[in-house]
């Protein structure tokens, strides 16, 4: 079942109102509805009396309209109660300071009360739900983030994990200024106004922060599961731009991952949305299960806390939300129903206005809505097939937090930079963890892979042996899991697979970049970081063309196995990014889909042998596109397409080869 829907707080209104709510979300095509995520003091007044009373009646009215309901647990948000009594529950701030109460996402994940507390309230809540017929499943809490800077709650993880301070000495080489620890309890945790920190102990507690939220996350999956076996239970995630937490792992114990689709989120978001950040969301969130995924939160419209952002325009809630079903999405439920008239998201738009109208947003959504009634059921059990994948490291992430080595360099930039390249040839991009399964890939593009293990160094050779095709960028191996650099040339643990050394490095100021002499590519150039290359066995692809080491290696290409390994020793611009994933695709043996104009996004998913494949313009203008040879079926116009085809600004196809049935 493909679902599509919204996010309610019948508590915000009066219950007059829930009945006329009801029938305009069945009006527009909805089946399911996401309650009760911010409603604690709602259902625990006070500490131990329970009110579920006027949920069970909202839920009632929704089910009446043929409704489905997914309850969130309510413990992103406190009630002052809990808070007032349990002052040491709230979370410390890298400044260490701890918060106050007036916000949201304000509580210590390891704070012994508040995980009795939030035991208890989910709890009460799983066996009074656990048989309901409209209740299908939970999502927990609501987008876990942010790190506690809770230094006895670090000591205790790793007491557990490396047993002796003589072990974390060594680990840390806390010999460096001195900084032996002779008992736990002077194990600091590196607070923002504490200067650059040991970066073995610094990627230590960001891994313990990432851990507490799984933790406490699993502290109220085991409670559901119990009491409710036949639900299922997410949690919605933040995207590919989110990074303090290891989404491989929070995801770990999850049916599915939702995400938070927020395209025109901020103010300060361009005004044009780049449609590869998006798709880039979505194929993390499905990459970190391997399985297709919600979005728990789609954009309804414009966003605002105390500055409003720009409002979308006509056409392009719909367009984003077809995008994500494109790329994976099995559920789509819209933030909000209705814009709030309290609180701090007075300015965050919902489908209706604050006075309560169905205006153009909402009729937008409502013909979705009435697409999917027709077209939904030939949607279903279908999922994206990808033959090249992204390898997504939280261990490099979080290490070049702590040192990102130059302004320009950015992990997620440079993430983005590559995808984007990729996307451009509108393939297929799994994302996926290092010691991902790789055997159903063709290509694998490993951003700097900077903390590296000798496992997945191993699974890297593995994978290049048997015929893959390989590209990693600089800053790749530099580190063990440690967060020591490692005693050998760079990129260390791959510099056989690679078959080149890193001779020297350079890191270039603001503004600077080195043209790269590359057989056949006008324009290409490095910015940020250039690894000068010697090869040992590796083939030279492409040089520097500046500075004192002009002539010298940029780009190798090393034969291994029955496949190839590609080192690319800075950080591309769009020419150099574009001409490698040309050039990859080549030694990969992969098609591309025939070109498209720029934004003109096609994405496919795929049942059985049977493509569906959807074909979006994000850009203002009317746009002709090439299609695939051979008769379509347009889903949602129900006509026969083929060759040439006019796509009007916003709008989408959704083929399906042959004829019309
Ligand atoms: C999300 C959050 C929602 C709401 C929305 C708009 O990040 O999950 O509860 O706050 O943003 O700000």
């Amino acid at each position: 079942m493909l679902y599509f829907g919204v996010d309610y707080y019948p508590e915000h209104w009066p219950e007059e109102r829930w009945p006329e709510d009801a029938r305009l979300m069945a009006e527009a095509g909805f089946n399911v509805v996401r309650l009760a995520e911010f409603a604690w003091s709602r259902m625990e007044p006070e500490e131990g009396r329970y009110d579920l009373g006027w949920l069970d009646r909202a839920i009632a009215g929704l089910a009446e309209q043929g409704m489905k309901v997914v309850l969130g647990t309510p413990t992103a948000s406190p009630p002052p109660w809990l808070m007032t009594q349990h002052p040491e529950a709230f979370l410390v701030r890298s400044s260490g300071q701890r918060v106050t109460y007036g916000n949201r996402r304000n509580y210590s994940p390891t704070d012994q009360a508040y995980r009795e507390h939030s035991a208890r309230i989910v709890e009460t809540m799983a066996r009074h739900y656990a048989d309901h017929p409209a209740v299908i499943g939970w999502q927990i809490d609501n987008e876990f983030g942010d790190r506690d800077y809770d230094a006895p709650a670090f000591r205790r993880w790793l007491k557990e994990r490396f047993g002796t301070l003589d072990a974390i000495n060594e680990r840390w080489g806390t010999a460096f200024w001195s900084h032996v620890y002779t008992d736990w309890d002077q194990i600091p945790v590196p607070l923002s106004t504490g200067g650059v920190p040991n970066p073995g102990l610094a990627l230590d507690f960001f891994r313990f922060c990432s851990d507490a939220y799984v933790e406490y996350q699993r502290l109220q999956i085991d409670i559901l599961r119990k009491h409710c076996p036949e639900h299922f239970i997410t949690h919605n995630f933040m995207g590919f731009r989110y990074e303090l937490i290891d989404y491989f792992d929070l995801s770990a114990d999850l049916d599915f991952v939702s995400w938070d689709n927020y395209p025109r989120g901020f103010w300060n978001i361009a005004a044009e949305v780049e449609p590869s950040t998006m798709a880039l969301g979505h194929d993390t969130m499905r990459g970190l299960k391997g399985i297709n995924f919600w979005v728990m939160e789609q954009q309804a419209g414009a966003g605002g806390w105390d500055v409003v952002s720009v409002m979308p325009k006509p056409g392009e809630l719909r367009l984003w939300a077809y995008q994500a079903i494109a790329h994976g999405a099995d559920g789509i439920v819209f933030f909000r129903w209705r814009t709030a008239r309290h609180g701090t998201e007075q300015y965050w738009h919902g489908l209706l206005e604050h006075d309560g109208r169905p205006g153009r947003r909402y009729h937008e959504i409502k013909r979705m809505g009435q697409e999917i009634a027709r077209v939904g059921q030939k949607i279903e059990g279908s999922s994206v097939k990808a033959r090249v994948a992204l390898v997504l490291s939280y261990d490099a992430r979080f290490a070049l937090q702590i040192q990102p080595h130059n302004p320009g360099f950015s992990y997620p930039e440079q993430f983005q930079a590559l995808y984007h390249a990729l996307h451009a040839r509108n393939l297929a991009v799994d994302v996926v963890a290092p010691n991902a399964d790789l055997s159903r890939y063709d290509l694998v593009v490993v951003p700097s892979l900077y903390v590296l293990t000798p496992e997945t160094a191993e699974h890297l050779e593995r994978f290049v042996e048997a015929g893959g095709t390989l590209l990693v960028t600089p800053r790749t191996g530099v580190k063990d899991d440690a967060n020591a650099v490692v005693e050998r040339p760079l990129p260390g643990l791959l510099a056989r697979l690679c078959g080149v050394i890193v001779e020297d490095y350079d890191s270039l100021p603001a503004g600077k970049s080195n043209t790269l002499e590359y057989p056949g590519v006008e324009g290409a150039a490095g910015s940020a970081w250039c690894d000068i290359l010697t090869p040992r066995g590796a083939e030279v692809v492409a040089h520097y063309g500046e500075d004192h080491y002009a002539g010298q290696a940029a780009i190798t290409m090393n034969a291994f196995g029955r496949g190839k390994a590609l080192y690319l020793g800075t950080l591309g611009n769009d020419a150099l990014n574009e001409a490698l994933v040309a050039r990859l695709l080549e030694l990969a043996g992969l098609e591309a889909a025939p070109r498209q104009a720029a934004g003109i996004e096609v994405s496919e998913r795929w049942l059985g042998d049977i493509a569906l494949v959807f074909v979006l313009n994000h850009t203002e203008s009317e746009q002709a596109v090439t299609l695939a040879a051979g008769v379509h079926h347009d889903l949602l116009a129900d006509r026969q397409v083929e060759g040439r085809v006019r796509l009007a600004p916003r709008e989408l196809l959704i083929l399906q080869a042959g004829e019309p049935t």
